[in-house]
Formats: C-alpha cells, sequence, structure tokens
C-alpha cells in the first residue's frame, strides 16, 4: 500500500510558484491576497495564520482583517466592497463559517468574482461548470494535483465522491467530469442507497463527508485509490491534548485493501493552501491581461 503524503508535491508545486511571483514582481506585478475573518472559531484562527504564513513564504502581500463576532452584515459588506475597489488586492477571502446572524451566501457573492480565488461566486462555479473555469476550487484542485503528480490516471475511471458540499465534493466531481481528467463520476451523499456498494465499485474513492473514519474497508474495491479529504477532531484521552485529527477513512483497516490512501494529516489538507496561492497569482495575472499561470 502507498501513503499519498502531500510534502513533496506541496514543495514542488511551491517551489514554481515562487518562481512566478518573483517574476511578476520583477516586470512590476505586486501580488497581494486580502484575508477576513471573524469572530474566534479556533480552527478557522488557525487556518487564516496558515493563509499568511504562505504568503510570506511565496512573496505574496497579504492584508489579513480579524472583526469581533459582533461585526454586522453591512460593516462586513463595506469591507469586502473596500476590497473590491482597492487596485493593490488582487485576491479576497472570507474565511466560513461565518458567526451566527451573518449571511455567508450574501459576503460569497459581494466578493468582485474577479478576486474571488476561493471560487466560491455562483458566476465562477458556473463557469467551472461550463467547462472554463477562471478560477480552480482549492481543496478539489489539491485533490486533483496529488492524483496528477503520483502518476494516477482518471482518464475512463469510476471515481465515486461522497459528500456534496459546495467547498469540495460538488466542484470535484464537475472537475473530474472535465475534459482532460475524464473520469466517470458518481456523487454520493446522505441520501445514498446502498453507499458501501456504491463506493466498492470505484478505482478512486474520494471521502469528503466530515464524519471521523466514516469509511471501511467494505466500502473499498481492492486496489482502489482512496482520497480522504475529511479532517475531524476526536477525542483521544491518549494524546496530551486529550484530542486528535482523523480521516474521513478508517486508515488502518482501508490500507490493507486499497492500492493507495492519502493520510490525514499530510494529504490533502496541506494542498488546498497552495492552490489558494496559485488562484491569487492567476487573480493578478488576469487583472493584468495575463494568461493563466499552469500547473
Ligand atoms: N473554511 C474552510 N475551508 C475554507 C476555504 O477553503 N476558504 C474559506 N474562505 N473558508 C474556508
Amino acid at each position: 500500500m502507498i501513503r499519498l503524503a502531500s510534502k513533496d508535491i506541496k514543495e514542488a508545486i511551491e517551489k514554481d510558484l515562487t518562481q512566478e511571483v518573483a517574476s511578476l514582481k520583477a516586470s512590476g506585478v505586486e501580488v497581494c491576497l486580502a484575508v477576513i475573518l471573524v469572530g474566534e472559531d479556533p480552527a478557522s484562527q488557525i487556518y487564516v495564520g496558515s493563509k499568511e504564513k504562505a504568503c510570506e513564504r511565496l512573496g505574496i502581500g497579504s492584508l489579513v482583517t480579524r472583526l469581533p463576532k459582533e461585526t454586522s452584515q453591512k460593516e462586513l459588506l463595506a469591507l469586502v466592497k473596500r476590497y473590491n475597489e482597492d487596485p493593490k488586492v488582487n485576491g479576497i477571502l472570507c474565511q466560513v463559517p461565518l458567526p451566527k446572524g451573518l449571511n455567508e451566501q450574501e459576503v460569497i457573492e459581494a466578493i468582485d468574482p474577479d478576486k474571488d480565488v476561493d471560487c466560491f461566486h455562483p458566476f465562477n462555479l458556473g463557469l467551472l461548470a461550463a467547462g472554463a473555469p477562471r478560477f480552480m476550487p482549492c481543496t478539489p484542485f489539491g485533490v486533483l494535483q496529488i492524483l496528477k503528480r503520483s502518476n494516477i490516471p482518471t482518464q475512463g475511471k469510476k471515481v465515486v465522491v461522497v459528500g456534496r458540499s459546495n467547498i469540495v465534493g460538488r466542484p470535484l466531481s464537475i472537475l473530474l467530469s472535465l475534459k482532460g481528467w475524464d473520469a466517470t463520476v458518481t456523487l454520493c451523499h446522505s441520501g445514498t442507497q446502498n453507499l458501501a456498494a456504491e463506493c466498492a465499485q470505484a478505482d478512486i474513492l474520494v471521502a469528503a463527508i466530515g464524519k471521523p473514519e466514516f469509511i471501511k474497508s467494505e466500502f473499498v474495491k481492492p486496489g482502489a485509490v482512496v482520497i480522504d479529504v475529511g479532517v475531524n477532531r476526536v477525542e483521544d484521552p491518549s494524546h496530551p491534548k486529550g484530542s486528535k485529527v482523523v480521516g474521513d477513512v478508517d486508515y488502518d483497516a482501508v490500507s490493507t485493501k486499497a492500492q493507495a490512501v492519502t493520510p490525514v494529516p499530510g494529504g490533502v489538507g496541506p494542498m488546498t493552501i497552495s492552490m489558494l496561492m496559485y488562484n491569487v497569482i492567476n487573480a493578478a495575472r488576469f487583472q493584468k491581461g495575463m494568461p493563466p499561470f499552469q500547473l
């Protein structure tokens, strides 16, 4: 069984991205990301800190605005408008989930689609569904980079995606069905009948349901490739912190049957931020009328 850790892939991509940022800078183009974080969700604080560090590593400028959880919808929309109109800001990202009482969808739709580096705006999701994406949804594109750079072909393969979220499952199922990736995609969800049997058809099984260690060995066809997108914090008294992070896949059980499995942590998770950096670079290129940088 192959453990599909992403460290080397991430490093190779970030090396190319760092060079691209430097070459843009040499031609007078500075790249800058604006991040909005509302409230004190601990996981969101960690993610936003990692995004700031990634910008620093790659030479991308970052503006991070941390707002209290009492922030009103009106104040939040005013900040988005300010970043929309700021020519120095190439990409805008509002960390989700937002605190209760704020309207996430309205904020997403207020972001200028040309600066929507999360690829959450309906305009960008529409371009993706039309087969002409401007931005790549970050976690789904991270999954595709792991497959491509591990020499796991998707062409003609049966891929089963479990989970239909707007951030991962649905955009990933669309991407995999596009020309070039050419997979035969089944999108499963909480209403799917005989889920284990559906999953056991897959050459490539993607778990993105947010349930700790839900995918057991009977969900997996012998020799399948299993991609675990889950990040679940569970209690573990044997750990110094009293908890640990596990994926949506029962890694030990599935390892005995699969050809390859992505670990958690160290698999899909770290790729998301590198793909965000890729989108920020391409936002800057798009705004200057340049063709996209290809990975
Ligand atoms: N929350 C969890 N993942 C993401 C992401 O990729 N982007 C944003 N904006 N919020 C998130």
